[in-house]
This record gives structure tokens, sequence and C-alpha cells, in this order.
């Protein structure tokens, strides 16, 4: 088996220069919801969903799961990293016969703008490449949202398709 689910999980909490990459916690619920209701957040990803629908769907702890990542800054969650193993159907040409994992950022707009999505998703990278080393990662991103394109860019994924 391949992906996020046959890794040892969860790993320490890992610092870099200004975050914490962790799992999540109770008290990180607020934060969550403001992420998922966030009309900024959501421009690229299908719209924010309603906050009474997210705060009935959300549990008090935010569900942990291999490969989800909470960003902390200064104690508080700025926002969360995901990989996500793709299954047959959603595989995409970069190895089409075998195990691909998705990688996917999400983070509170004031967050926006200070190279912490960069940070942060390069510590999660190099983590993944020891917890699986080989292993492809991949991301979708719409060619319009240009703040995760720049970001991809900078964290080297190189340019395959448009659709
Ligand atoms: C995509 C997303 C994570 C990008 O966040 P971001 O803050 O723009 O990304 P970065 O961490 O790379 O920060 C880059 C900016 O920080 C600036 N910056 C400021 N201080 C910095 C520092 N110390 N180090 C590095 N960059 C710094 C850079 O100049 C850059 O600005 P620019 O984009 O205007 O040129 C964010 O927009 C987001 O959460 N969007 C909603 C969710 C989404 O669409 N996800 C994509 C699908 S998976």
């Amino acid at each position: 088996m391949t992906g996020p689910g046959s890794i040892t999980w969860p790993p320490a909490p890992m610092k870099t220069e200004r975050l914490l990459l962790r799992e999540p916690e109770a008290g990180d619920h607020a934060a969550f919801i403001e992420l998922f209701t966030s009309p900024e957040v959501g421009t690229y990803l299908g719209g924010p969903r309603p906050r009474d629908e997210c705060e009935r769907a959300l549990p008090e702890t935010p569900e942990r799961r291999p490969g989800l990542f909470v960003i902390g800054l200064d104690g508080a969650m700025i926002g969360a990293i995901e990989f996500n193993p793709r299954d047959a159907e959603r595989r995409s040409h970069v190895r089409p016969d075998a195990g691909e994992t998705e990688l996917g950022y999400l983070l509170l707009p004031e967050a926006w703008g200070h190279g912490c999505a960069a940070e942060a998703c390069a510590a999660a990278l190099g983590w993944f490449a020891d917890a699986l080393p080989g292993e492809p990662v991949v991301l979708c991103t719409r060619t319009a949202n240009d703040r995760s394109m720049r970001l991809a860019a900078k964290l080297g994924f190189a340019y395959r398709r448009s659709r």
C-alpha cells in the first residue's frame, strides 16, 4: 500500500523558522470553521461552505488523519496542509499505473502574503519525502488562482496540463 495511509502517524510536531506543523486539536475548531466558510479561501475551491452546516458537521475536536497537518503560528492555527492518496479514477498521467499523492493547502486570508504557505509546504514535503521516498506528489489548482500557482512553482512543481 502506498500513500499517507501506510506511514507511521503522527510524526512529532515539526518546527520551521516561524511555524509549527502538528495534528489538529480541540482548540482548532473555530479556525477550521473560518477556513471552510471564508469566501476568499473558497474562491477557487467551489465557494465557501455555509457556516451552520459547517458548525453541525465539524466535530469539536477536528478530525485527525494521516497526512493532515495544522499550521500553527504563535500558538494559533493559520491553516492546514493535507496529503491525500489518489484513487484509480483520479490518477493523473504522472504515474498512471502506481500510487501518487495529492498535496492541498489552505491558509486563512490574514496569513496570506507572508511566505507562510511556502514555509509550511516545504517542511511538509520534506517530511513526505522522508516518509515515502520516491512517492510522486501532485497538486491540482486552477490557473486563475495566482497565489496558488506562484506557490506551486516556488515549491518546485512542474506545470503539466490545463483543463
Ligand atoms: C494558495 C495560498 C496558500 C497561498 O498563500 P500565500 O500566502 O500567497 O503563499 P506564500 O506563502 O507563497 O506567500 C507568498 C507571498 O508572501 C510574500 N512574503 C512576505 N514575507 C515573506 C517571507 N518572509 N518569505 C517568503 N515570502 C514572503 C511573498 O513576497 C509573496 O507575495 P506575492 O504572492 O504577492 O508575490 C493561499 O492563497 C490560500 O490559502 N488560498 C486558498 C486555498 C487555495 O486556493 N488552495 C489551493 C488549492 S490546494
